[in-house]
């Protein structure tokens, strides 16, 4: 990662940090909302909702003029048929999370895939019921591990087991993450980790959660929500049993744009998996056949349930493109630059009105993404008031968290400069 000096803490040095950007032009690829003045607001909220590619609307209107033109035949007709559309992305979309073509797909949202996956990889025995999440887990995904617990007849408050970080810290390292889990032992059914946490932007190490978790004979997952599009993943590699993940954070998909999922080629042709099925995970060649028994694809395809909406489809292959012409290690490099110059700028110029939360970051490890939480000291709420007034959108957790994301693919150091600019005269 860059270091920073004295000279970058003006404007002239956030500039000079843009010109020896070789992607710096990409930003021009996105339409930024407006302040009231016409200008372009500082957009630090990717880990939410990513910015609208400018491409997007040329991919969804090649799908309404294919409507137009052949109705029905749409499915099988034009420059990308919907029969096959989800395809088209599968390429690009398993090397933003490093798995096989075969192991990933889009479909559903987040909510579904992690309930899906839960179907397959959360079967739990009298003494082997545990799930182990975060400490401050998204709550979307407790209600989601809650609920299969008690689906499977199983009191949540026994069978979800929380991290503990030590002295009330909001993160734990990760020795103390894996003593966590070889505490559980084998009660343990299944080790469901947000990667980054949404809160804490913590990015815990995949390859020693995975070890910790086979261990234990505990299943393993990882919810991507602020991992995908943002951190250099390997999942094939690392060996995660499953991972899901939206796309209208880092993905810029849109809102309530399509999930990802991905499914470990081990787990492919295993019989015994219970997985719910629908007619678009039986085999392509028969599926319009419509023959009674299922036909599995051997591939994760086969978790597929529905035919997918394909204007939604078109938006995330809209914004894989980019993703793909940038390539996961150039953007993880400048994220890193980026976070790294935020975090610098906050620690010279309100140091002491701010308390950094997300890791630092450590060479040649990922301890975090683009993602920078900071707690606020006094009246945080003022303090995110003050930034909408001033056209810079961050967002606010209570009581005192600041979440902030400089993308790669669209954020400057100059935007970074700004922000801070804002945030100093806000505290
Ligand atoms: C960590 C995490 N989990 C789950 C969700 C819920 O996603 P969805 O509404 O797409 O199911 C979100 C959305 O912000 C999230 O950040």
């Amino acid at each position: 990662m860059m270091t920073f000096n004295e000279k970058h803490n003006s404007i002239q040095g956030a500039k000079e940090l843009d010109n020896q950007d070789e992607f710096y032009n990409t930003r021009n690829e996105f339409h930024f909302p407006l302040t009231e003045n016409g200008e372009k607001c500082l957009y630090f909220t990717g880990h939410s909702l990513g910015l609208m590619p400018k491409n997007a609307e040329a991919y969804i209107q090649e799908e309404l003029n294919a409507w137009k033109a052949f109705g029905v035949e749409g499915h099988f007709k034009g420059k990308h048929p919907w029969m096959p559309y989800h395809e088209f992305l599968t390429e690009k979309m398993a090397k933003v999370v490093g798995g096989k073509p075969s192991e990933v797909v889009v479909m559903n949202s987040l909510t579904v895939n992690l309930h899906l996956m839960m179907v397959s990889f959360y079967r739990p025995t009298q003494s082997r019921y545990k799930i182990l999440i975060e400490n401050t887990t998204f709550p979307s995904d407790k209600y989601a591990v809650d609920s299969q617990a008690r689906f499977h007849g199983f009191d949540p408050k026994e069978a979800i087991v929380q991290l503990q970080p030590s002295d009330g810290k909001m993160t734990l390292t990760d020795d103390e993450l894996v003593s966590q889990i070889k505490s559980h032992g084998d009660s343990l059914a299944l080790v469901m980790l947000g990667n980054c946490n949404y809160l804490s932007g913590q990015c815990f190490d995949f390859e020693k959660v995975v070890a910790a978790a086979k261990s234990v004979g505990a299943m393993v997952g990882f919810n991507l929500a602020h991992g995908a599009g943002n951190l250099k993943l390997d999942l094939h590699k690392h060996e995660a049993d499953f991972a899901v993940w939206c796309t209208y954070k880092y993905l810029n998909s849109g809102p309530g744009g399509l999930a990802g999922a991905f499914v470990h080629e081990k787990h492919h042709k295993d019989p015994k998996m219970p997985r719910f099925e629908g007619w678009w995970g039986t085999k392509k060649e028969t599926r319009f056949k419509m023959k009674p028994e299922f036909e599995s694809m051997d591939s994760v395809e086969s978790w597929q349930l529905s035919n997918p909406p394909i204007f939604q489809l078109a938006a995330i292959r809209a914004s894989l493109d980019h993703y793909d012409s940038v390539g996961m290690d150039n953007l993880r490099a400048k994220g890193d630059n980026l976070t790294g110059y935020l975090e610098w700028l906050l620690k010279e110029n309100c140091g002491n009105k701010i308390e950094i939360v997300t890791p630092p970051y450590v060479e040649g490890k990922q301890t975090r993404g683009s993602m920078l939480c900071v707690r606020v000291k006094g009246d945080a709420k003022n303090v995110e008031e003050k930034l909408k007034e001033a056209g810079a959108i961050v967002d606010f957790r209570e009581p005192d968290i600041l979440r902030m994301a400089p993308i790669p693919l669209y954020n400057s150091f100059e935007d970074c400069f700004e922000l801070v600019k804002v945030i100093g005269s806000a505290v």
